[in-house]
């Protein structure tokens, strides 16, 4: 359990761990590449040490020198039939990514995780790749985790995305370095690019035009892969920062990909001073400094195309929400309800008890600020995004807030506390 409360201000100067969605792209994609690959920065959370696990089945090598980790890439067809079933743990971006990759292998697979990852939705993947040529069941006839996913010869699909994932288009694109002829990924709102971004860094034959992506099957080569700090994972410590006046946080080396930035955008919107500072690119990834100086914030009307922008970071704005004067409201994010639990109803229940002024929208949340917050105890619903949120939420809070089952913070953020206590100021 993890008890936070009150506090003056944020002071500080730190970095984050590594970004989570770039760690689980270098460690897949330096595996199926030619040659020998470093990654630099690699989170070692639960998700990503999960997909490591997962390849190491596949009979990939890894060797950890430093803070480096070393992948000898087996290349395209180098990786051996698994003996067990495959555990992502908690992790969706390791099933439904793998997934991509596992269609395209000459042999069977059996890929599961958790209690939440057996309900989360696995058709998203299950259809394009069955429609590109695999044979693919999940549990009870329904596309649920387990699945079975039998490798076949793939054939390029022309398929427009139902839902802004970038899970789902990188699932079929990595099943698209197996397949025969172009795979075109059409995408109407614009999901995470660091999937392209990794690919041609590595040498495969993809195009971008606007929301269209064409790859060919093409062989990769290994390079070294910088990972940046997470955004999704600063994002706890920047929101707070910007809604608690007096406070000066700078969060270096974080990555700064336009397809990640919405929270800034959005914190901006409500008044906050953000600044960016030795901004950088390596591999097509941005990075850089943020400067966060604490201010009174208002509301605003988070829709649309920065949805995908900012995902991951619903939960820590509904509690920066909570501070700002007027009403902030979230909408077209439903894919909230499938993440790691339903993030909506999980906010709106929890945030409550903390006496935030928060109503559950079918599709996204309205939070009335400035609330005054009071001590409970809440619940993470196993869910790191939740658990964080919650533990922030506290720092507003003259009684403690305790959050219940804080262990799945591990899942993205080791070190969580620890980073959070030497920031905060009483
Ligand atoms: C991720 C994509 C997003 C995000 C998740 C990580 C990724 O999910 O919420 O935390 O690394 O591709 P969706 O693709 O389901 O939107």
């Amino acid at each position: 359990m993890l008890t936070v409360s009150r506090i003056k201000n944020i002071q500080g100067r730190i970095a984050v761990p590594g970004d989570k969605s770039i760690s689980h792209r270098a460690l897949m994609l330096l595996a199926i590449s030619e040659g020998r690959g470093r990654i630099k920065g690699f989170l070692r959370g639960a998700d990503c040490l999960s997909t490591a696990a997962c390849l190491r089945q596949l009979g990939v090598g890894f060797e950890e020198r430093g803070n480096e980790l070393i992948i000898d890439g087996r290349g395209l067809w180098g990786l051996e039939e698994p003996r067990g079933v495959l555990d992502v743990g908690n992790s969706g971006t390791t099933l439904r990514l793998l997934s991509g990759i596992l269609a395209g292998q000459a042999f069977t697979s059996v890929i599961t995780g958790d209690h939440s990852i057996q309900k989360r939705p696995m058709d998203r993947v299950a259809v394009p790749l069955r429609k590109m040529g695999a044979a693919i069941a999940g549990k009870d006839g329904r596309d649920l985790a387990p699945l079975v996913i039998q490798g076949r010869g793939l054939l390029g699909i022309d398929y427009t995305l139902p839902v802004a994932s970038a899970q789902v288009k990188s699932a079929i694109l990595l099943a698209g370095l197996y397949a025969e002829g172009e795979t075109v990924v059409r995408e109407v709102k614009p999901a995470r690019n660091h999937t392209e971004l990794m690919l041609a860094c590595l040498g495969a034959d993809i195009k971008t035009e606007g929301g269209k992506i064409g790859l060919k099957s093409s062989k990769l080569q290994a390079c070294d892969i910088a990972v940046p700090g997470d955004l999704s994972s600063a994002a706890f410590f920047i929101a707070p920062a910007a809604a608690i006046k007096g406070s000066h946080l700078v969060v270096e080396g974080v990555g700064l990909n336009p397809t990640r930035t919405g929270l800034i955008d959005v914190l901006r919107r409500m008044g906050a001073a953000i600044e960016l500072e030795n901004v950088t690119e390596r591999g097509g990834e941005l990075r850089g400094d943020i400067v966060v100086r604490g201010r009174r914030l208002h509301g605003t009307v988070v829709e649309g195309e920065m949805v995908p922008r900012l995902i991951d970071e619903i939960p820590i704005l509904a509690v920066a929400a909570s501070q700002a004067e007027g009403i902030t409201t979230v909408r077209g994010a439903e894919e909230l309800r499938v993440k790691e639990s339903d993030r909506i109803s999980a906010l709106a229940q929890e945030l409550v008890r903390l006496g935030i002024d928060i109503q559950e929208l079918p599709d996204g949340l309205q939070i009335k600020g400035p609330c005054s917050l009071r001590g409970a105890e809440v619940q993470s619903f196993g869910d790191h995004r939740m658990a964080m949120a919650l533990a922030a939420a506290g720092l507003f809070s003259p009684e403690p807030v305790k959050v219940q089952g804080s262990e799945c913070i591990s899942v993205s953020f080791p070190g969580f506390a620890q980073l959070l206590a030497k920031i905060v100021k009483y």
